[in-house]
């Protein structure tokens, strides 16, 4: 089955058409809400709100694990995510959605593995290429049926938050390597790995990251929301036309 992740701006799916709504209990604690189960053109999915339904959980306290172990209970393969983000590269102005590729992960005191010490070996992942090319794939074809330009690639940034960076920070994501910065990015896509679920990112440009563009004095915080509302209009044509070709 097919889950869709949804961020900030994306708490619930027009099209779905709503079958049930299970709470699951996991061994790593509450998810962030129950799952809501339903029907877009036919196909089944399964949709979980990362902060909560009313916007509870900040992304530091988002509990990952029990997130995704819930969906993994339910026989979920396959997991789309959206994300906010805020521009770095120049292109990436907000409004703009990206298909990311590569993730720096700059998170740190949240419970990034499902291994616990008890574990008898040790367990390494392979994460060289942090998202399932398969369904980046799926996204980009969706995108482009759907007639909603989508960037193929890019490199994700996960800071701890909530507290958005400073433009000194911002320069250094730059010289690293990053084109998009976030704050739920991480440790989602590695827990993901690492019960072999097929997961790949939708990011939501809402904002010039600190110190670029519109945000050169400052982050505006009052047009998040509008860029926000517009471009999940958007994420939403896209996930129709997923859930509508998938095979
Ligand atoms: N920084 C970090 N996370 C974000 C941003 C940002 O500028 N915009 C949306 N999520």
């Amino acid at each position: 089955m097919l889950a869709i992740i949804g961020g900030s701006g994306l708490a619930q799916l027009a099209n779905l058409e709503v079958t049930g709504r299970l709470i699951v209990r996991t061994p790593y604690g509450e998810p962030s809400g129950a799952l809501t189960f339903g029907n877009i053109f036919g196909r089944e999915v399964v949709f979980l709100a990362r902060h909560g339904y009313g916007h509870i959980l900040p992304p530091h306290e988002v509990n990952y694990c029990a997130n995704l172990w819930a969906l993994h209970s339910q026989n979920v393969k396959d997991v789309v995510a959206i994300a906010s983000v805020g521009g770095i590269r120049a292109d990436l102005s907000p409004g703009t959605l990206a298909i990311p590729d590569q993730i720096i992960d700059y998170t740190h005191g949240r419970k990034s593995t499902f291994h616990a010490r008890t574990d008898r070996a040790v367990t390494h992942i392979d994460f060289t290429h942090p998202y399932c090319e398969a369904m980046r794939q799926r996204l980009l074809k969706a995108a482009a049926a759907a007639g909603e330009p989508a960037v193929a690639g890019g490199t994700y940034a996960a800071t701890q938050g909530p507290r958005l960076e400073t433009a000194a920070e911002i320069n250094r994501l730059e010289r690293d390597g990053a084109d998009m910065v976030g704050m739920t990015g991480m440790p989602e896509a590695a827990l993901a790995r690492e019960i072999d679920l097929c997961y790949a990112t939708i990011a939501v440009v809402v904002n010039h990251a600190a110190g670029r563009g519109a945000s050169a004095r400052g982050i505006p915080m009052a047009d998040i929301n509008e860029v926000s509302q517009r471009a999940m209009a958007r994420v939403r044509r896209i996930l129709d036309q997923l859930a509508a070709s998938w095979e």
